[in-house]
């Protein structure tokens, strides 16, 4: 997610830009710029960093940008680390662009514009849309019909502000799955990603229709088709204060990412999968040539990465049939662990700057093992110094729990799992590509089924303020989101959980098991519900109360004898495991939000343990 901002009026544009871009940093954070008309050209300043940094070099910078139209951007990398060059606005020769999205064939329109005579200073895919629009637009002579022509051949999610320099006081701007809103004031005309860079002008505006061009004038603005025909918008009047607008209307930062999870999972595993339809994560040691040299793995990580891990292991076992060891990340290197040329260690990290992580990474690398990062933020440190990293693109994780981090973490282990298990000949390519098809349809779509239950969800809660303890049971890969569903209850509710393998239980915990304390069961294998549902038998003999979370058909052929059941919607069981995940962290939500907790800021904790 990056956050856009456009203005054009009477007055200096820039402090619109950085306001705007202030309210908008939410959504992106580790560079930011401005570009402005000046006298018939355009002039850009960028910095790596908040916005702040942008302020500092504007105010101190040679540049003149005391024009009254601009367009700012403050970026969350997805191609290229931050910096001050990767950072928007991107310039071509007749125009300036600021994006955001992903622009999935940039290579190809690189290539192309290259044989034109086009160079790239970037690393980015954006960079590639500024100049093919350019390319058009040379050709035309005409801003809109450039952009149509573009988009026609940018495949990929973008939201483009753009301002051209023979076209004075005028903004144009396009989308296509990334949000974008025009306003039009007495001040003058704005684009914005979101609500809250506009709200302190005004609180009306434009959603702008796909495939729809706004064209945003001093005074007013319109917008035309494809065929250059008037289209109307419809207007929309928000009453949200600012704070409220940047959680999208949401309460809290934690339940707004939760319902991010299905775009997230699509983006992240989508631009992973070829035109064949089977994994392609554009790393070399990862092609099914190569992939397949690794006898062992190892995945190396902390806290919520790290159950990720635990989810990574039970589906590569089941799949690829390759031995999978998880680490936690503090003790990995003081183990002195068992490492061989032949393997592989994957480092999960949503931030990417873990110490833990970071130094078991190093210890890896010291010892001559290959490294794979899987992180979420671009160019961080995890990131750079592993052999290879696959960026997670769930966008900015605010929330200190994490959530649609932990979820594309797992998808990203469910396609490396797929195509480990090709390399291995465990895997036809006619099921890959299935597998692969309802990683990227299927389960995004059902978690936003899932995310219906929020309502029941949170009755449920209510059930559980009071608690002082509880216990996740499960089996199986069941028994690895345990460990996740705990941890995110009691790290934003304080409620003291456990997470515990079902058939563990009666090996002495279930001496802890009194009246009424709760248990809530996760099932997800029908292979195993029989097993579980005889250790839902013996806490309930012990005066357990019991919440069931499970799949529909395993509750449709059982006879679960919980107090209450939540059942998930069909899905394939391979996947179930994302389904009963958004269940649980919705749970913790709920619990946490009904304690009074402060959900997005838990106690005694940071988004990011920078320290050993
Ligand atoms: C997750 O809810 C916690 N905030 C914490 O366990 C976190 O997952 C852990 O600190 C690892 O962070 P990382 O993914 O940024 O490396």
């Amino acid at each position: 997610m990056c956050g856009i901002i456009g203005y054009t009026g009477t007055k200096n544009s820039v402090p619109f830009l950085l306001q705007g871009l202030r309210a908008l940093e939410y959504r992106g954070y580790d560079s930011a710029g401005v570009a402005v008309q000046i006298n018939g050209g355009i002039n850009t300043v960028k910095a790596k960093g908040r916005i702040d940094n942008l302020e500092e070099k504007i105010n101190s910078s040679e540049i003149k940008t005391d024009g009254t139209c601009g367009i700012g951007h403050t970026r969350w990398a997805t191609h290229g680390a931050p910096s001050d060059i990767n950072s928007h606005p991107h310039r071509a020769p007749s125009l300036a662009l600021i994006h955001n999205g992903i622009i999935e064939n940039y290579a190809e329109i690189e290539e192309m514009l290259s044989a034109e005579g086009y160079t790239f200073v970037s690393e980015t895919d954006t960079e590639a849309a500024a100049k093919l629009i350019d390319y058009y637009f040379v050709r035309l002579g005409d801003p809109v019909k450039a952009i149509f022509e573009a988009t026609d051949v940018i495949r990929g999610s973008y939201a483009f502000g753009v301002i051209f320099d023979s076209y004075p006081d005028t903004i144009y701007s396009i989308r296509k799955d990334s949000p974008l809103i025009v306003a039009s004031t007495e001040e003058g005309g704005f684009i914005a990603s979101d609500i809250p860079a506009i709200l302190s002008h005004t609180s009306s505006y434009y959603q702008l229709e796909e495939g729809i061009v706004a064209i945003i004038g001093k005074n007013n603005v319109s917008f035309v088709d494809r065929k250059g025909n008037e289209s109307s918008q419809t207007r929309l009047t928000i009453d949200w204060n600012v704070e409220q607008a940047q959680k999208g209307g949401f309460p809290h930062f934690m339940i707004k990412e939760i319902h991010e999870e299905p775009e997230a999972i699509r983006k992240t595993v989508s631009t992973r999968i070829g035109e064949d339809g089977l994994p392609d994560f554009g790393i070399r040691e990862l092609d099914i040539v190569r992939l397949s040299k690794f006898k062992n793995i190892h995945i190396v990580a902390c806290g919520t990465a790290m159950h990720a891990g635990l989810i990574g292991k039970n589906i590569i076992e089941k799949i690829a049939r390759v031995p999978v060891n998880v680490d936690i990340a503090s003790e990995f290197r003081y183990r002195d662990p068992i490492l061989s040329k032949d393997d592989l260690v994957i480092l999960l990290s949503q931030s990417g700057e873990t110490a833990d992580t970071l130094a078991a990474l190093r210890h890896a690398k010291s010892k001559g093992v290959y490294t794979l990062s899987i992180v979420n933020v671009i160019g961080s440190s995890v990131a750079r110094e592993a052999d290879s990293v696959l960026y997670t693109w769930a966008g900015p994780e605010i929330s200190v729990a994490s959530t649609k981090a932990y979820s594309v973490q797992c998808a990203l282990l469910y396609l490396f799992a797929v195509q480990l298990a090709r390399a291995c000949g465990k895997l036809s390519d006619a099921f890959a590509k299935e597998l692969c098809r309802k990683l990227t349809e299927e389960v995004p779509e059902a978690i936003s089924k899932t995310l219906e239950l929020s309502k029941e969800i949170k009755n449920a809660s209510r059930h559980y303020l009071a608690s002082e303890h509880l216990f996740f049971i499960g089996r199986g890969i069941d028994s690895a989101l345990c460990s996740e569903a705990s941890l995110k209850l009691k790290e934003i509710s304080y409620i003291h959980c456990e997470a515990y393998a079902a058939g563990e239980l009666k090996h002495g915990t279930i001496s802890l098991i009194t009246d009424g304390i709760p248990v809530v069961a996760l099932m997800t294998e029908e292979f195993l519900a029989e097993k579980v549902i005889s250790g839902i038998r013996e806490v309930k003999s012990r005066g357990a109360n019991v919440l069931a979370i499970t799949t529909k058909e395993i509750a449709e052929k059982y006879a679960i004898p919980a107090d209450k059941i939540i059942s998930v919607p069909e899905v394939d069981e391979f996947f179930a495991p994302f389904l009963l995940a958004t269940v649980v962290q919705l749970f913790a939500y709920h619990i946490a939000a009904g304690r009074g907790c402060d959900v997005d800021k838990p106690r005694n904790l940071a988004k990011s343990v920078t320290v050993e």
